[in-house]
């Protein structure tokens, strides 16, 4: 699981390694265990290969401490995420066969390789590492030997692989060019307007310059790009390229640099505002919610699926607890993606629908269930914030996040993103149901959305005042550095308590549980005295669960922190708490506060990070696209 880039100029002697150092700085989302990069000079048929354990940091400080060749006309690099083997400086990308014959980077999984090691060693081919990529570039080797056709050589390796694939290649026998194979994993072409440039990579996010067009490449295929040209064939030979409409990438990206911001991480959390914004504007207008899903469906509906992965299956259980107000006698169902497949025969097929929500559409486990999803003919939505993903190109039906690119390793503007879809989805769904039950009014169903909709749309203000005044956050912050524990706890908003949970488990290294309220009594309480601090988040006036959850954890000695809306029901819970961060009183759509008290847990866990000498934006053993099972 890993990011690839390439870049190939018609001018000589450019200074390759600053071209590929902007790529995959932003590509290193998807791993940072260790870099490196290729850099190709045709003119004297060279190749220079520098590596480092480690991001691109290390990667840049080793080549600046050492003598390299850094111009040239040619460049791959890699940035990874080590899933099989170990992040050592054998198993780094680029990899190379004997005498720099064929050198590559490489994205995907090989679940062949232990056939295909064996196959080479019987050639009479050795390795110097572990790596599987290691085992492709000499397989490619072996082929353009064996028929001296690098075409051939290209489609041979790739019909040989089985599992996911995403490959750049060039031959030193012709530095003009960058091969290409994919299968699956994520893979990009682009070529610049003037015809002077052409790029590869694992995500348009990499792609910062003006004018590219960018050429979606569909699965099984593979091609090269030279600085001026591309050529896409499928696995039959035939040149497809004809086929394929480029579209430019303007106006598809915020400003990828972290501003005034230390971190990716503060700074994507700030930008939520906008991005819910944003979200909320593409989808709402004249007084309506444009899904672009069919009524028919939506009215109709019995059952109603959330599937999604880490974050995203938070959303999913947003998507579940709404249920009671919104989905009302629809079955719903939250299933962590990776288990789908396990509970995949007690879904019902007739009037359902899958929704898949996923941050980058490239998360393996949830591409696994789409595709079971399909093979069994129920509908699917994905609710995702990658145009170009498989996941939005594979559904049937896609809401798009607003959320533009996420460059911290965890996800926050894409998550609360998802959230506003969901609520969208579930008010539509709500109005629709409303207007055919034939005794309601078509005025009174009218005036329940409009009231729905004004919510949903003060939502960006409320998030903006709580992101204005961060002291009382950063206070706690520093006093919760030291905790090895923490507890979070919530009634509806048991899903906001899971997703901070998460962030805190991955960004600060905190084990942190969430709990339903109301099961604290029935075992949990165990792990209350004076030294552990139990976040509760109260947002509705039903509240008894919370009011006695908090009485069972004070008299225990624990530290209360509220997240608490406004509202008369908690008043209580304000005398007993020990911190209390505040919400606006949302009235009728108080279920939809969600997003702004993931806002506060966000913030508390990049500042309990900060104090701890931790970069928020890069979590140790952790990666952004999932694309390993
Ligand atoms: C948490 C995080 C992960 C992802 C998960 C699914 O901050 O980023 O838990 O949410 O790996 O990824 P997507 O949403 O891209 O499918």
């Amino acid at each position: 699981m890993c990011g690839i880039f390439g870049y190939i100029s018609k001018k000589e002697q450019v200074n390759i390694w600053s071209v590929l150092e902007k790529g995959l700085r932003h590509l290193e989302y998807r791993g940072y265990d260790s870099t490196g990069v290729a850099i190709f000079d045709a003119d004297i048929k060279g190749v220079e290969i520098v590596k480092s354990v480690g991001s691109v940091d290390e990667l840049k400080a080793e080549i600046e401490n050492g003598q390299y060749n850094l111009l040239g006309n040619i460049g791959i690099g890699h940035t990874r995420w080590a899933t099989n083997e170990e992040p050592i400086l054998e198993n780094c990308h680029p990899h190379f066969s004997k005498d720099y014959v064929v050198v590559g980077v490489y994205n995907g999984t090989v679940n062949n390789h232990v056939d295909i090691r064996a196959k080479l060693e019987s050639e009479k081919y050795s390795f110097y590492s572990n790596s599987d990529t290691e085992l492709i570039i000499n397989l490619i080797d072996f082929f353009y030997n064996k028929y001296k056709d690098q075409q051939t050589a290209i489609r041979k390796t790739l019909l040989s692989i089985n599992g996911s694939v995403a490959l750049g290649v060039v031959f030193k026998d012709s530095m003009d060019k960058i091969w290409f194979a994919k299968k699956e994993s994520s893979l990009i072409i682009a070529l610049n307007e003037n015809n002077e440039e052409a790029y590869l990579s694992s995500d348009t996010l990499a792609l910062t310059e003006e004018g590219l067009l960018v050429y979606p490449l569909r699965t099984n295929e593979f091609g090269y790009i030279t600085a001026d040209n591309l050529k896409i064939f499928n696995l039959d030979d035939k040149d497809v390229t004809a086929d394929r409409q480029p579209f430019s990438l303007a106006n598809s990206k915020t400003s990828s640099g972290k501003g005034k911001f230390q971190h990716f991480l503060l700074k994507e959390i700030e930008e939520q505002p906008k991005a819910i914004r944003s979200t909320i504007n593409k989808y709402v207008y004249n007084k309506d919610i444009h899904l672009g899903i069919p009524n028919s469906l939506l009215v109709n509906l019995d059952n109603l699926y959330f599937v999604g992965s880490g974050s995203s299956f938070n959303a999913s259980l947003v998507g579940e607890y709404l249920a009671n107000r919104f989905f009302h006698y629809i079955n719903t169902k939250s299933i962590i993606a990776s288990e789908f497949i396990f509970k995949a025969d007690q879904l019902r097929k007739d009037k359902s629908l899958v929704i898949f929500l996923s941050q980058s559409g490239e998360t393996q486990d949830t591409l696994v269930a789409l595709e079971y999803c399909k093979l069994l003919g129920i509908p699917t939505l994905a609710i995702v914030n990658v145009k170009t993903s498989r996941l939005a190109t594979e559904a049937d039906y896609v809401l798009f996040t607003q959320a533009f690119p996420e460059l911290s390793m965890a996800t926050t503007k894409a998550y609360t993103c998802q959230l506003i879809l969901l609520y969208l989805l579930g008010i539509k769904v709500k109005y629709l149901k409303l207007l055919q039950k034939r005794e309601v009014a078509l005025e009174f169903a009218n005036s329940i959305l409009e009231q729905y909709i004004q919510i949903i749309r003060q939502l960006p203000k409320y998030m903006e005042d709580i992101i204005k005044d961060q002291t009382d956050i950063q206070k706690l912050a520093a006093e919760l550095t030291d905790k090895k524990n923490l507890l979070l706890v919530g009634g509806t908003e048991f899903p906001t308590c899971a997703e901070g949970a998460l962030k805190l488990k991955e960004i600060c290294g905190i084990y942190a549980e969430a709990l339903p309220i109301g099961e604290l009594k029935h075992g949990s309480l165990g792990l209350i005295d004076s030294d552990m601090y139990v976040i509760l988040i109260s947002t509705q006036s039903n509240n008894t669960h919370e009011i006695s959850g908090a009485a069972e954890i004070k008299i225990r000695g624990g530290k209360l922190i509220s997240i608490l809306s406004k509202i008369d029901a908690n008043k209580i819970l304000e005398s007993t708490s020990d911190y209390i961060f505040n919400i606006p009183n949302l009235k009728e759509g108080s279920q939809f506060s969600q997003p702004l008290a993931t806002v506060y847990l966000q913030l508390l866990a990049y500042y309990i990070a900060v104090h701890k000498g931790i970069n928020p934006d890069k979590p140790r053993n952790l990666a952004r696209s999932v694309v390993v099972e």
